[in-house]
């Protein structure tokens, strides 16, 4: 049985750059077609585009507010034109204008779509449509050439009747055949999928409170645990999500539960078992205050200008997990962040703990770890390890859910 357009863009983001032409509409059935088989279908339309279809229709069918402008402040809050280009897996422009590939090829960055296609590190795909006149002018032919030979892959143009009546190359090719082209391309997720399989994630900070204002904390933003959720449910999991408190929004079809305290994490992680896979992606606090003062604490409360607080040690919610083999976990996997010689500590950490898989961070570099949107890893297991490059947490989130089933069907 051959490779399906489904098998390869199941799970995948595709920004759909819509450029200015009649064959604009023909996109719509693109997005279509991409939603059918499974991917994330982002839209962002040039000025020119959207004098031909209006942006709405694009929202309606990907379910994504579309992007039109570099310069629009809420768009841009949400997610940046720059995470927005690393976001994706694959750009497709459909249709490319003559315009859109001269500067595509001469590296402009004057517009959204533009930029969008300079930042992205994402392989690009482009379907011309457009007179055929300009299709086979030297200048598009020679720039044509030049974005082929940088790896961009161009679909079509089909030969046929064109929009002004002549007839030639420059169609926009059948929309179908655009989305075979750029599954083509990709190489499917590995592993199968996770349809049926339970997966535990725990996300974000603990909060250990002191009094009744004060508590002890740490900067974990919860994005990887969430980017992991996301990604697992794009992959047909059913996932239970329990988070101490982040700022983030539940992903569709998660099973939320927040939590405070590494005690209410724990109580919750075995309230939502048994599960086929844990993931303990939380920056669980090691102590927690003896016992919580039950009003604020007073300055003049402590004796000379120190105050002490006794910690004692919280339960190590993943070695717990990891030891109860009668809840039939298949895999555990757990994290850790460290500062320094990431590698051994990563390693003890993995047979202390009786781990399947640990993913190793080096928190305290600007940009990664903690509380920025990249991170780079390493995970190892036994017997085996694998770096992964600086990069978006949702594309690692995607890249070690990969990992994961593999090591399932080890
Ligand atoms: N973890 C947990 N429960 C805890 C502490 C940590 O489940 N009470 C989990 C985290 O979710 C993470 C991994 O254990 O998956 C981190 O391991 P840990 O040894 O606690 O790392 P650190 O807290 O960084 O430990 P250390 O300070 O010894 O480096």
């Amino acid at each position: 049985m051959g490779v399906s357009a489904e098998d390869t863009l199941n799970g995948r983001r595709i920004l759909l750059c819509v450029g200015g032409g009649i064959a604009a509409y023909k996109a719509l059935e693109v997005v279509r077609r991409l939603r059918r088989a499974g991917a994330q279908v982002q839209v962002a339309m040039t000025a020119g585009a959207q004098h031909f279809v209006a942006p709405l229709s694009f929202q309606a069918l990907s379910g994504l507010p579309v992007r039109t402008s570099l310069w629009d402040d809420a768009a841009e809050a949400a997610m940046g034109h720059i995470e927005l280009a690393r976001w994706a897996d694959q750009v497709l422009i459909a249709p490319a204008t003559a315009d859109l590939l001269a500067k595509l090829t001469h590296g402009f960055a004057e517009d959204l779509v533009t930029t969008l296609c300079l930042a992205t590190t994402a392989p690009i795909a482009v379907a011309p449509a457009m007179n055929h006149c300009m299709w086979r002018h030297p200048a598009t032919q020679a720039n044509i050439a030049l974005l082929r030979q940088r790896g961009v892959q161009v679909i079509g143009p089909d030969v046929g009747l064109l929009a002004e009546g002549e007839s030639g190359p420059g169609r926009l090719s059948e929309p179908e055949a655009i989305v075979t082209a750029i599954s083509g391309g990709m190489v499917p997720m590995t592993g199968g999928d996770l349809t049926g399989i339970r997966i535990i994630i725990t996300a974000g900070p603990t909060y250990e409170d002191i009094d009744p204002v004060r508590y002890l904390g740490n900067r974990s933003s919860g994005k990887m645990g969430f980017a992991l959720a996301e990604s697992a449910i794009r992959r047909g999991a059913e996932v239970v999500l329990i988070s101490g408190p982040v700022h983030l929004p539940t992903p569709e079809k998660a099973v939320r539960m927040d939590v405070r305290s590494a005690a209410q994490m724990r109580k919750e992680v075995f309230a939502a078992m048994p599960a086929d896979i844990f993931i303990g992606a939380a920056a669980v606090a090691d102590y927690t205050p003896r016992s919580i003062v039950p009003h604020k604490i007073k300055k003049n409360a402590s004796e000379g200008d120190n105050l002490k607080l006794e910690l004692i040690r919280t339960p190590d919610i993943l070695a717990e997990v990891a030891q109860r083999e009668d809840i039939g976990l298949k895999l555990v996997v757990g994290f850790a962040a460290e500062t320094n010689d990431v590698a051994d500590y990563a390693k003890r950490k993995l047979a202390s703990k009786r781990l399947d898989l640990i993913v190793a961070n080096h928190v305290g570099i600007t940009g990664q770890g903690f509380e920025g949107d990249d991170n780079a890893a390493t995970a190892y297991w036994p017997g085996g390890e694998r770096d992964f490059a600086a990069g978006p947490k949702a594309r690692l989130a995607d890249d070690l859910i990969n990992l994961i089933l593999e090591r399932l069907h080890a």
